[in-house]
């Protein structure tokens, strides 16, 4: 068909994916046990490719309350909030979002990805400037290219690059608004969230947007995210986020301090022009919240099983991210030895994800592993030894540990 010609090229490496057997970009779980087992095609296999960091799906507690909301409310709200009506859930969990922030207040989107096109594309209109960290997610980009406002890109994580842009814009008129992630979602970076503060505190009306989806629940002391542990939440003007991570469910929202927040609610289209989270959902989301903040200890054992995924690859031989997170990439020689990789390690019974460019930074191609609170160490073993052997198999690394035993290679972000 004519209209999808444009496609061609990638129709045709999607077809020998297919052809192959192993599509990472279309994999069906028949049955998933838990937060960390699931069957594909009769094989059990070990998850290792979520983004459940505190293996709150299957938290009784956290499913007993969708289960309730489900039956008091029915099943959804068929409608947006503006044109149909908010339950008390909504506005409870704004609050109490809003709360756990220490913010006045709070707004729930149905998406993470809805939460970022919306604010973005509303926080900066068009004679104000959006300036985006060059590694922002795929939302990011496209909350700026829903709004009107002037786009700028600096070079990922550089406070220097940050400051000289805004330098630049010094003189010219606007707003300036701008975004960064808490931990990167590709290589799990964090940003150098206290420096980037420093930089926007030296400009007038210049503000900053955090978006804390995969830092949420796994940084700071009460788990708020990067900006909590890295002391800067005062310089936090808005923080953007997700349920769909930490939570284990679906949604987003923004928290802010903001005066006359609230108008956004009408001017917000990814918030006015599409159906509110449904009750159960609204609950789930309420307990987990409650879940992740009353049980410290789901945090710590988080980073454990981070520490030693990221230290057992990296001993391993192979190149990881440049820092200790639950999101562990390993960096691939091409597509090509992704694909194969992948496949290999999912043939042995273990789900990762395959991150290609555009998604990736710096054009590479990524086994991207993410870890759980709910892993045992017994499966995190199990886990290096499985990419021990097939990373051997296909001379990824040297029998030996491609490098000394503990001497790790790591990839710079910066
Ligand atoms: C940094 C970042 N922001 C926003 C989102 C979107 O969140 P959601 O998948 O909940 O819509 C993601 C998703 O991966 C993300 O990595």
């Amino acid at each position: 068909m004519s209209l999808f010609s444009k496609f061609a090229p990638l129709a045709a490496q999607y077809r020998q994916l297919e052809e192959a057997g192993a599509n990472p970009f279309n994999v069906s779980f028949d049955a998933v046990l838990s937060p960390t087992e699931a069957m594909i095609k009769d094989q059990p296999v070990l998850l290792l490719g979520t983004n459940n960091y505190l293996g709150l799906t299957y938290d009784p507690a956290v499913i007993a309350k969708a289960v309730e909301a489900t039956e008091l409310y029915g099943t959804g709200t068929t409608g947006s909030r503006i044109a149909n009506g908010s339950y008390d859930g909504h506005k409870q969990l704004e609050r109490a979002l809003a709360g756990f922030y220490n913010r006045k207040h709070g707004m729930v989107f149905s998406t993470g990805y809805q939460a970022n096109l919306g604010i973005l594309s509303t926080l900066a209109g068009k004679d104000d400037h959006l300036i985006l960290d060059a590694d922002s997610h795929a939302s990011i980009y496209d909350g700026a290219r829903l709004g009107h406002a002037q786009v700028t890109r600096f070079r990922h994580n550089s406070p220097e690059d940050l400051a000289n842009r805004l330098r630049r814009l010094e003189d010219t008129p606007g707003d300036k608004v701008i975004v960064v992630e808490g931990i990167y979602s590709m290589l799990g970076d964090t940003a150098p969230l206290r420096e980037f503060a420093a930089v926007k505190r030296e400009y007038a009306n210049t503000y900053l947007v955090v978006d804390e989806a995969h830092s949420l629940g796994v940084l700071g002391e009460n788990g708020r995210g990067l900006a909590e542990a890295a002391g800067v939440e005062e310089d936090v003007d808005f923080v953007v986020g997700t349920f769909s991570k930490s939570l284990g469910g679906v949604g987003g929202f923004c928290v802010s301090d903001a005066e006359g927040f609230d108008i956004l609610r009408v001017v917000t289209r990814p918030y006015m022009f599409t159906a509110s989270l449904p009750p159960g959902v609204i609950a789930a989301t309420l307990e987990a919240l409650h879940q992740m903040h009353s049980r410290p200890g789901l945090r710590r054992q988080l980073s454990e099983n981070a520490n030693r995924l990221y230290n057992g690859l990296a001993a391993l031989g192979f190149t990881v991210g440049p820092e200790p997170s639950p999101v562990v990439s390993t960096v691939m020689p091409s597509p090509e030895a992704a694909f194969a990789f992948w496949s290999r390690l999912l043939h042995a019974g273990l789900y990762t994800n395959v991150s290609l460019p555009p998604a990736t930074p710096k054009g590479l191609a990524l086994l991207r592993s993410s870890v759980s609170a709910a892993h045992t160490s017994a499966q995190i073993d199990h886990a290096i030894a499985m990419f021990a052997e097939a990373g051997q198999e296909l001379g990824l690394i040297s029998p030996a540990g491609g490098q000394k035993q503990g001497e790790a290679v790591f990839i710079s972000a910066r």
